[in-house]
Formats: structure tokens, C-alpha cells, sequence
């Protein structure tokens, strides 16, 4: 019997992955240019972290997470989401404590949902994401937000929608979901019984239900917008004056309250709008999540972050018709004839590639015109050809393949010619 891969997973293959390395590359360079460092943390926490940190009553703590108990007994979880880790390092760590405030930091690896697999939506799924904990100045929050369209943008992506809204601060919150409760009480019944232990437990939960969403109550369900007092509002307002100086556009959506618990003033997500892109449009979603620290036990800490997934980046890529170059051809195929050329090619492979070239030979005994033929697969911009004659009289043959121009050098001047062709 076979085995196969698990349901939700991917094997990247020599092909595509390159193509996740430019849009990594790319992360990592936008990250560079706006300040934000890498942290790494690990792909299993306490499961409580999930639990306190993203929440009890969200889809991902009650149906999604990967959970199961270590030979101490203990419960651990594979995370779903980076902020609640990040949160934890910044608190554990005493980040908070460093000069250098906002602290930025960012982190790309993979997160574990237990979901129904579909286009879009995997159990296994890598999440590029940046944190910006210490600031409370709405300016952060549009940087925040620039950083991922940016980095869509200069991937080439054009189709992109912003979504934002602002979910108040507590006051506002308390308010908003006492009119919530008022709204969706008298009428709780014809809801699933999920949306009926939201009601009580958190009721902005129900805005966000699948299953529900076409039950006249929701459309006309009290607006987050409406409760925002004085200093909630001017926060968002402030947000939307800096993302128009920014030149991005968005559109205002009170619905949108994300999935997670976290959240508090600004919510955002950026979905694609291209024709084909399938039912999932969400491509990055993030907010600001003041009051996590405290939740896991930190002092209290403003912070503002996002997550977007390498999976759905390329899907969005794949709908708006765009190619990302994977094909990059080596600098030289090394094609020898015969014993004692193939012997020696061990050695000046070696030497090409410790001076920087990508280099290749062949290792299938194959003849002279396969070797070609390997060599054009590979791209590769010049071919040496070492046959008996040449190693005698100390010279190799060398082929521009883009010029088809073929020059006998000494063996000894090859990589004196590499430097010389490469100016
Ligand atoms: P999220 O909305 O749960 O937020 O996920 C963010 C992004 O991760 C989504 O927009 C999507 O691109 C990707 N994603 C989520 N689930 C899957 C999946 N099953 N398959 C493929 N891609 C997926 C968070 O995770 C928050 N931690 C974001 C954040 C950071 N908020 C503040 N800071």
C-alpha cells in the first residue's frame, strides 16, 4: 500500500518552488526597507496561548486546531495563526523593555488549520506576517497596511480590494454588544446553535456566521460604526486620512469583524478582485489587537499586525494571468569526453562554482549530444567541452549559447573568461 500525502497539504516541487521564494524574497526585502526584523518561533505552543490569546468562542479554537497532549502530559497545539506566538515572544521575551519602540518584527512559516480543504483553503498553509507592538498611532496602522499592498503591487497584482473597518475600543464594544444581544435575542431561535451560545458569549461572532448569513437580522443588525465614541472614531478617521495621503484606496465594510478575537479599532482584509479567482477572495486580513499582551499576561501593549498566505498570493497571481520567472539558467554546463576529461571535470566543477558560478556536469555517462541536451534543460548560458584532445594541449572549448560564438581557451584562463564575459 501506498502512502499519501494528508489531506490539506502540499509537496512543493522544484518548478513552483521558486516561485515561493520570490514572493519570500520580496516579503523579506519590504521588511528590510520598512524596519520590521524576523522572529522565529516555535510551530507548537500551549494550547491555552490559542485559546486566551485568539479565543474561546472563535471557529479556530473550537473546530480548528491541531491539538494533542505530549508524553508529559501536556496539552500542545500547532499553531494557527502567528500573532498570539509573537505576543507571547514579545511579552516573554520583555521586548517591551527594548529602546528601539514600536518593536516591528515579522515571520514567515507554516500555521495548521483543521478545515475543509478547498481551492484556497489548506490545513497546512504558510503565513507571511508583520506585528508592530508599542504604538497606538493610527499612522502605524496605515504603514501596516501599506506594507501588504505594497508587496502585492510590486509582485504585479492590480486586481486588489480593501476592506476596513474599525471595531472600537472597549467602551465602544460594550456598547455595540448590548444593542447586538437587544437585536438578535427575540429572534435567536431560527438561529444554528452556534450563533445561540454567541448570543450570550460574543455576539459580534454572529455577524460573522456562515451559516446564518442571509437571516433578515443580520442585515439590518446594529453597526459597530454607530457605537464608536469620540476617541474610537477620531482613531479611525485619522486611519482613513493617512491611507488616503498613502494613496490606497478602501472601502468602509461595518461588517467586517474577522475571525479572530483580538481585535479592536482597525480590522482589514485585502481580497482579490479578479474574474476566476474562486469563492475564497480573502487574501490577507489583519488589525490592531490592543489588549492581547495583557490577555497572555504582559503589561499593556498596543500592537497592529497582518497575515497573508503564500497559497492564496499565487492563486491571485494565477487569476489576474500573472507569470513569475522560475526559470533562471545556470552560468555553465561542463560537457567532457572520454575518461580522463570526465575526471578532470570533477575538479573544475568545483572550481566554478567556489568562484561563484552555477555550474553542472554529467553524471549519466551520456553521451556528447545528450550531454547538450542536459545542458539546454538546465538553461545554461555557456557550454565547456573537454574532450582527450583538449586536456592534452591543456585547452577547452567554450560555447556562448545565447550567441552560438565558440572559443578554444586555455583550461587554467576558463575562469578569467567567466570574470571577463560577465562585465
Ligand atoms: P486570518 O484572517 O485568520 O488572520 O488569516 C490571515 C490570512 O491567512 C488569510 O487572509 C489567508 O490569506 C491566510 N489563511 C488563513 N487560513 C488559511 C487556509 N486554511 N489556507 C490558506 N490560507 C489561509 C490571522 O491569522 C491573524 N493572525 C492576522 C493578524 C496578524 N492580525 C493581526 N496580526
Amino acid at each position: 500500500m501506498s502512502i499519501n500525502i494528508p489531506r490539506g497539504t502540499q509537496d512543493i516541487l522544484p518548478g513552483e518552488v521558486e516561485k515561493w521564494q520570490q514572493i519570500e524574497k520580496k516579503a523579506r526585502e519590504l521588511c528590510e526597507k520598512y524596519q520590521y526584523n524576523e522572529i522565529r518561533t516555535p510551530i507548537f505552543e500551549h494550547t491555552e496561548l490559542f485559546s486566551r490569546g485568539v479565543g474561546d468562542t472563535t471557529d479556530i479554537v473550537q473546530k480548528e486546531m491541531y491539538t494533542f497532549t505530549d508524553k508529559g502530559d501536556r496539552s500542545l497545539t500547532l499553531r494557527p495563526e502567528g500573532t498570539a506566538s509573537t505576543v507571547r515572544a514579545f511579552v516573554e521575551k520583555k521586548m517591551f523593555g527594548y529602546a528601539n519602540q514600536p518593536v516591528k518584527l515579522y515571520y514567515m512559516g507554516p500555521m495548521f488549520r483543521y478545515e475543509r480543504p478547498q481551492a484556497g483553503r489548506f490545513r497546512q498553509f504558510v503565513q507571511f506576517g508583520i506585528e508592530a507592538l508599542g504604538s497606538n498611532d493610527p499612522a502605524i496602522d496605515a504603514e501596516v497596511i501599506s506594507l501588504a499592498m505594497n508587496l502585492y503591487k510590486e509582485m504585479g497584482l492590480k486586481k486588489l480590494k480593501l476592506i476596513i473597518n474599525s471595531l472600537g475600543d472597549k467602551d465602544s464594544r460594550t456598547a455595540h454588544r448590548e444593542a447586538l444581544v437587544n437585536h438578535f435575542k427575540p429572534q435567536i431561535g431560527e438561529f444554528c446553535t452556534d450563533c445561540q451560545n454567541r448570543l450570550e458569549k460574543n455576539p459580534l461572532r454572529i455577524l460573522d456566521c456562515k451559516q446564518d448569513r442571509n437571516h433578515e437580522l443580520m442585515e439590518s443588525a446594529p453597526s459597530i460604526l454607530d457605537y464608536l465614541n469620540d476617541y474610537s472614531q477620531t482613531y479611525f478617521e485619522k486611519l482613513q486620512q493617512y491611507l488616503t495621503l498613502l494613496n490606497i484606496p478602501f472601502v468602509i465594510d461595518p461588517n467586517l469583524v474577522r475571525g479572530l478575537d483580538y481585535y479592536n479599532h482597525t480590522a482589514f482584509e485585502i481580497m482579490s478582485d479578479a474574474e476566476g479567482f474562486g469563492a475564497i477572495t480573502t487574501l490577507c486580513g489583519g488589525g490592531r489587537y490592543n489588549g492581547l499582551a495583557e490577555e497572555i499576561g504582559g503589561p499593556e501593549t498596543p500592537g497592529i499586525g497582518f497575515a497573508l498566505s503564500i497559497e492564496r498570493f499565487l492563486a491571485a497571481l494565477e487569476a489576474e494571468g500573472i507569470q513569475l520567472d522560475t526559470t533562471e539558467g545556470i552560468d555553465c554546463y561542463l560537457v567532457s569526453l572520454g575518461d580522463a576529461a570526465k575526471d578532470y571535470t570533477v575538479e573544475l566543477l568545483q572550481q566554478l562554482r567556489m568562484a561563484g558560478y552555477s555550474a553542472e556536469r554529467d553524471y549519466l555517462d551520456r553521451k556528447v549530444k545528450a550531454q547538450f541536451k542536459a545542458a539546454d534543460r538546465l538553461k545554461a548560458k555557456f557550454v565547456a567541452v573537454l574532450g582527450e584532445d583538449e586536456l592534452k594541449n591543456n585547452k577547452i572549448n567554450v560555447k556562448n549559447m545565447s550567441t552560438g560564438e565558440q572559443i578554444e581557451i586555455d583550461i587554467d584562463s576558463l575562469l578569467q573568461y567567466f570574470e571577463e564575459v560577465q562585465k
